[in-house]
């Protein structure tokens, strides 16, 4: 179970102008227009109960409960992800998770064994290691779709989009002496820093950025913009103001809102669409089945998950089915009930890329290292040397040295200073590095 320990809260989302031009979702479509939600913030790795201070993405979920049914956005603190194909996720997980022999999480040995095969995943590597792996508080951090995504409007007109919560309470995170003061106190900071503020009506917001690309500008990025291991450099796609969240109440029953909220990238309201990323084709399938297993079969019924507005659909039967059924015609399309029919408007957009082919193979552009070096040297000095201590602090823990090497030269071709700085705090040298790869 990925995410298990979370906290979550109830807001509203306010647009700040009229998108139409670029969706045709409805929520966005009027400057001012308001629209109930549910958000969940979780820590990834370790399971419920374990400290909100581990050094660990954090999910960061979005319920939008909008007029035309639920949308959510199921983003992360971290810009990138760590792979890029959603077939390695479940090995991911594995190799981050409890060893099925000493049953202990996030074990060195087995997170860079796996992470020293795949070289896409240098950039986010160098996100968790630095002190954004660590955000001070839910409320301090913000919050990225990672993917990109389609925004299609009333013409069928489709523009790529990703977006971004931007914290209005400023982002802080803590260095790892910071973190480990904490954990020696309290292990649920984040969740009762959430609830005290919302308690006391110091509501929290962020503000929705979105960049936006068309088809066209891809071909002349030296990167793939739909690769979850690449963000949009400003310079190519500024930031567009979309609205603003206010998260102004909390559950009243832990279990029966937070725990059992359940979000996929799969929900989706029209105009808005998943990118043809790998990765998020992934996803749209993996959700709802761990949903039904943790949950149960009718988890959409439930208050926390239910749309606000009435929903058609000829889903029915299955334990705990609460949802009113009625009639004899439970089927689409029917002579005796021609009145539900299929409608244009929510059919997806058509992906149309030149010569393009299904195929099991890596990406165009894969660019592994590029944007690991630009963040390594956009880093203060400080953030350096976080970075390099909490970095090679984990790779000592690593036996084989083929490992460690491997590793080393990931961060080598990203930045040089950035290898070699690794590698003086490992006592290798270039000789060493040489004889082991
Ligand atoms: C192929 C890649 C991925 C797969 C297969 C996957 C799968 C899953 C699954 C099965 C869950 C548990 C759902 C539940 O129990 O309700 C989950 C939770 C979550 N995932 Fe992913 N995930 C992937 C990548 C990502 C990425 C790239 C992000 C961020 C953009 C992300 C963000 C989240 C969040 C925020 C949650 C927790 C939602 C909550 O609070 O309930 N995941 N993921």
């Amino acid at each position: 179970m990925v995410h298990a320990r979370g906290a979550g809260a109830y807001g509203e989302f306010v647009a700040a102008a009229d998108f139409t031009d670029v969706t045709k979702a409805k929520f966005l479509s009027q400057a001012g227009k308001k629209t109930p939600l549910f958000v969940r913030f979780s820590t990834v790795v370790h399971p419920s109960g374990s400290p909100e201070t581990y050094r660990d993405p954090r999910g960061f979920a979005t319920k939008f409960y909008t007029e035309e049914g639920n949308y959510d956005l199921v983003g992360n603190n971290l810009p990138v992800f760590f792979i890029r194909d959603a077939i390695k996720f479940p090995d991911m997980v594995h190799a981050f998770k409890m060893s099925p022999v000493t049953n202990d999480v996030s074990d060195p040995n087995r997170v860079f064994d796996f992470f020293s095969n795949l070289p896409e995943s240098t950039h986010m590597l160098t996100w968790l290691f630095s002190d954004y792996g660590i955000p001070a508080s839910y409320r301090e951090m913000d919050g990225n779709g990672v993917h990109a995504f389609k925004w299609v409007n009333e013409k069928g007109e489709v523009t790529y989009v990703k977006y971004n919560w931007s914290t209005k309470q400023g982002e802080r995170n803590l260095t790892q002496e910071e973190a480990d003061e904490i954990q020696s106190k309290k292990i649920e900071h984040a969740t009762l820093d959430l609830y005290n503020a919302i308690q006391d009506g110091n509501y929290p917001q962020w503000d929705l950025y979105v960049q936006m690309l068309k088809k066209e500008d891809f071909d002349h990025l030296d990167f793939n913009p739909l690769d979850p291991t690449k963000i949009w450099p400003e310079a190519i796609a500024k930031p567009v103001l979309v609205g603003t969240m206010t998260l102004n109440k909390n559950a009243d029953n832990y279990f029966q809102e937070v725990e059992q909220s359940a979000f996929s990238p799969g929900t989706l309201v029209s105009g808005i669409e998943p990118s043809e990323d790998k990765l998020l084709q992934g996803r749209l399938f993996s959700y709802f089945d761990t949903q039904r297993h943790r949950i149960g079969g009718n988890f959409q019924q439930l208050p926390i998950n239910a749309p606000k507005v009435q929903t058609t659909t000829y889903n029915q039967d299955g334990a705990m089915s609460i949802r009113k059924q009625t009639g004899d015609v439970n089927y689409q399309p029917s002579t005796n009930k021609p009145e539900v029919v299929d409608n244009a408007k929510f059919k997806y957009s058509t992906s149309a890329f030149k010569d393009v082919k299904a195929v099991q193979a890596k990406i165009s552009k894969p660019n592994d290292f590029a944007q690991a070096g630009d963040l390594y040297r956009s880093f203060s000095q400080k953030d350096k040397d976080n970075l390099i201590k909490n970095l090679s602090g984990a790779l000592m823990g690593v036996k084989n040295p083929v490992i460690v090497a491997k590793m080393i030269s990931h961060f080598y071709q990203a930045d040089r200073e950035y290898g070699m700085r690794l590698a003086k705090e490992l006592n290798l040298s270039r000789e060493d590095l040489e004889k082991l790869l």
